[in-house]
């Protein structure tokens, strides 16, 4: 076999791990320590486990399908525009959850409609609320939430910001190889976060991540965002306008020895700026 021939066989690549949603799930998601922060903060704060939780802006419902793979007693609802997204996640991840798929519960729905049912936690991650951009949207969109929770229940967001929020900026990360939860070998990649623009005046951004794999396959704007960068005091205010009781920032904590952060959110009333940070607000009732 010639040397050209082996490079090629090496850098072939299963045709699967091309699939956009499964890359986006090796670089982007991780719904088993988003999930474990929820249980501990809801159980800190309410003396009780959390059971029955809803994942707003859902996309394929990968935390959903986390969380009623964790206990027999969880139920999850997934919300989401995207008619083709969810049935993704119906395709891919239904079939590995057993009987659990009976306590899982998708649907295509706008997050501003009515949730008909009521839960004991909310969750909006990866920044989704961002595509409200005024204040009565993502006021009307909070007290929706409100509305949709039992006595005593919480709502989580994430955040980001720093100085390189506020700006356009391009971030390369490669990501390790690793295996898909149906067994799809992902070899190593490159995710790149591309803040094409950035408005000062009104904080309009537009977000888009694209994906370079070693066989040279570009996904350029596998996903693109339209969005409004919001501030830590605009959400909060805008939770209480919304009839929350109070809100609680959680950020990471920082390991100088790895020169990383440390994967322990804690609670903060306040913090130095960074270049770059992200943290989850959690809404009370
Ligand atoms: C950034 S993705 C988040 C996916 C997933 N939550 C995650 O953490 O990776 C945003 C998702 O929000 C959905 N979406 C946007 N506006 C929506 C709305 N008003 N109601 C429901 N879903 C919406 C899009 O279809 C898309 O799947």
């Amino acid at each position: 076999m010639s040397r050209k021939k082996k490079k090629k066989a090496s850098n072939s690549i299963n045709p699967r791990a091309r699939d956009r949603h499964l890359l986006y799930s090796a670089a982007v998601q991780s719904p088993e320590a988003d999930l474990d922060f929820f249980e501990r903060v809801y159980r800190k704060k309410r003396g009780a486990r959390l059971r029955l939780l809803r994942e707003d802006f859902c996309g394929t419902a990968a935390m959903s399908c986390e969380w009623v793979k964790r206990s027999k007693k969880n139920r999850a609802i997934g919300v989401d525009l995207d008619l083709e997204t969810l049935e993704w996640g119906k395709k891919n991840y239904f079939p590995m959850l057993g009987d659990a798929v009976e306590r899982i519960d998708l649907r295509c729905a706008n997050v501003l409609d009515d949730a008909q049912t009521k839960v004991e936690a909310v969750n909006a991650l990866n920044f989704s609320y961002s595509v409200f951009k005024t204040r009565d949207e993502l006021r009307a969109y909070f007290g929706r939430v409100r509305e949709s929770l039992l006595p005593g229940g919480l709502f989580f967001v994430d955040a980001f910001g720093g100085t390189e929020a506020l700006q356009e900026d391009r971030e390369e990360r490669t990501i390790d190889a690793s295996r898909a939860f149906d067994g799809t070998k992902i070899p190593r990649f490159t995710y790149i976060w591309d803040q094409k623009s950035f408005n000062p005046v009104d904080h309009h951004m537009q977000c888009r991540i694209h994906f370079q794999l070693k066989d040279g396959t570009r996904l350029k704007r596998a996903f693109v965002y339209d969005w409004r960068l919001w501030t830590l005091p605009e959400i909060h205010e805008l939770m209480l306008e919304a009839g929350f009781a109070a809100t609680e920032v959680y950020i990471e904590g920082w390991d100088n020895e790895a020169d990383d952060t440390d994967g322990i959110f804690r609670r903060r009333k306040k913090f130095e700026n960074q270049s770059g940070w992200v943290a989850y607000v959690v809404g009370l009732t």
